[in-house]
């Protein structure tokens, strides 16, 4: 266990709380009430904390002292970073991070929506944080099912479908193929010499490869634009298709890689516990050889030779510290072989590699989320009902104004509301889709935010203009004003802590928290009603919440509206 200074699990007994006597008296075998107490007295917290108490086995806790929380008032005002900037002296941190990766002549489906929102919250804050962030979008645009995708456009593409709706045409050709070579050989013969040839260069099927990636493109950046999801590089699988031959050179060369029955395989060195080996699997209580393929027998190269292809190119061109790869759970085991082998090839390389994986999204019925008729749910077809939906609500709330201004607030709370619902699950659970409840004014969800952000502000419009300046000093009369400051203060903590294990869904429980706080602050405090240092202070405190809400929400790629 590590030693921590944690906001207190009960607020009565302070704000703050740390396990580090009873860790330290463990370590230099004193007991650790008698250790507490003699750090506590040697302890000089002058101006911050009022006298440390002790609790329980030897926790020591602190609480803040009204004027250092009225100045951090003051200070986070100032401060456009609200607190969560990296603290001066440390390092920044060089971030590649690899996410969305959809696939070309494939809709976007909804499990690449997790990757997407998720990839997409991990590259803002560590960017609020002042970490060097490159994002990288690894898309399917190479590989054996281009095979399949040249006969059939070849055979039956119906080019008037194909203009209508090229995915959906692109899709028809897809399925229908993979029923044609499962039935027949002579299919699957045909799709293998169209790959072949498409791979040795060949000016007809690369004019068509090209054709399927420019249309699959126009699709995928329609939903990134709505999504408001940006990445600095989209370097496809193909691209690094001229460095493929090499790569497995290479590792043979190495000795990581061995021939085995016509492929190229990597396998088990032997060297670490059977546990941890990605290149065993038990099986009847035995260790058996799980090998990872960086060259098909026949001749092909599959997605590891590629991701082995594009390890080396990060490292060279961006010189990260960290690599992070966001993709379902699934891939768990492809990742772990990848980074063993890069490993191996590459003992002094120092970059961290991470695979952060997610969960499932499930339908009601608890089973992967699909339409009625049982089709996977496309990403687009999604983002269309989340804002109809919101459209109806908003009308329902609102049924005065303009009718373009709801569109607008519907599009904000709808797109909200599905990526807020996304991030809000540990990662690696699966979740429930559930309309009603990610849409709700009420809970843990975005509209429930954005609506306190509303509320915040509010206090504001009324002031018609003559908004006084927001400078101290600052009183705190109120244990809810006392509390919420607390709260917003701990903006600068919660931040950076979703960069340790990649936890978004950590800021979105500080978020509601803060609303909750803030709601409660309201109910308990006049603002408007209030005077001189008092009403001022309310005022700062509002202020200081909407921002908390709007950045916070941000940093997840949510926006607020200015009404609801
Ligand atoms: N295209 C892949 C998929 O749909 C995701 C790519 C993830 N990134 C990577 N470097 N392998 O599952």
């Amino acid at each position: 266990m590590e030693a921590r200074l944690a906001p207190a699990a009960d607020a009565r007994f302070g704000d703050y709380q740390t396990n580090a006597a009873m860790l330290l008296a463990k370590k230099l075998g004193k007991n650790p009430r008698v250790f507490a107490a003699e750090l506590m007295a040697a302890f000089d917290g002058t101006g911050l904390v009022l006298e440390p108490e002790m609790a329980g086995p030897g926790f020591i806790n602190f609480r803040l002292r009204p004027e250092a929380l009225t100045a951090r008032l003051e200070g986070l005002l100032a401060d456009e970073k609200l607190g969560a900037a990296r603290p001066q002296g440390m390092a920044a941190r060089r971030l590649v991070i690899d996410f969305s990766g959809p696939n070309v002549a494939k809709a976007m489906h909804v499990g690449h929506i997790r990757s997407t929102i998720l990839g997409d919250a991990v590259a803002r804050i560590a960017r609020w944080v002042g970490h060097v962030v490159v994002t990288d979008n690894h898309i399917g645009d190479w590989g054996t099912q281009f095979g399949m995708l040249l006969v059939a456009w070849k055979e039956s593409l119906d080019r008037e479908a194909l203009a209508a709706d090229p995915l959906a045409e692109m899709e028809r050709l897809y399925k229908e193929m993979t029923a044609r070579c499962a039935a027949d050989p002579v299919v699957r013969e045909a799709a293998k010499a169209e790959l072949v040839k498409l791979q040795a260069g060949d000016v007809e099927n690369l004019g068509i490869w090209k054709e399927m990636i420019r249309l699959s493109q126009t699709q995928f950046q329609a939903i990134y634009g709505r999504l408001g999801i940006e990445f600095d590089h989209m370097l496809g699988e193909s691209f690094y298709n001229p460095w493929l031959g090499e790569t497995v050179d290479a590792l043979a060369a190495a000795g990581i890689a061995r021939e085995s029955e016509g492929a190229l395989c990597v396998f088990s060195d032997r060297t670490g516990p059977e546990k941890d080996d990605p290149f065993l699997v038990s099986r009847d209580g035995q260790w058996h050889d799980n090998p990872s393929l960086v060259r098909k027998a026949d001749g092909g190269f599959n997605y590891t030779t590629t991701d082995l292809a594009t390890l080396v190119y990060r490292q060279r061109e961006f010189t990260p510290d960290q690599i992070v790869y966001v993709t379902d759970g699934r891939q768990q085991l492809h990742f772990r072989q990848l980074f063993a082998i890069f490993r191996r090839w590459y003992p002094e390389a120092g970059v961290q590699l991470s695979h952060v994986w997610f969960g499932a999204i499930l339908g009601d019925d608890g089973r992967p989320f699909k339409t009625r008729s049982g089709e996977t749910v496309k990403l687009a077809d999604l983002l269309d009902e989340a804002e109809e939906r919101a459209f109806a609500l908003v009308t329902e709330k609102n049924p005065g104004l303009p009718e373009s201004e709801r569109r607008d607030i519907a599009r904000i709370i709808g797109l909200g509301a599905v990526k807020y619902a996304d991030l809000l699950p540990n990662r690696q659970s699966d979740y429930i889709f559930s309309w009603d409840k990610m849409l709700s004014f009420q809970g843990n969800t975005a509209p429930y935010l954005q609506y306190s952000y509303v509320r915040a502000r509010s206090i504001f419009r009324k002031l018609e203009g003559e908004i006084p300046s927001l400078q101290g000093p600052f009183v705190l009369t109120d244990p809810a004003e006392r509390a919420l400051l607390l709260q917003l203060s701990r903006f600068a903590e919660e931040v950076p802590r979703v960069l340790e294990d990649f936890r978004p869904n950590l800021l979105s429980n500080y978020l509601f928290e803060t609303a909750t706080s803030f709601h409660s602050f309201f109910e308990a405090c006049p603002v408007l009603r209030s005077e001189g240092e008092a009403k001022i202070t309310r005022l700062a405190l509002c202020e200081l919440t909407s921002r908390v809400i709007q950045q916070g929400l941000g940093l997840l790629g949510i926006n607020v509206p200015e009404k609801m």
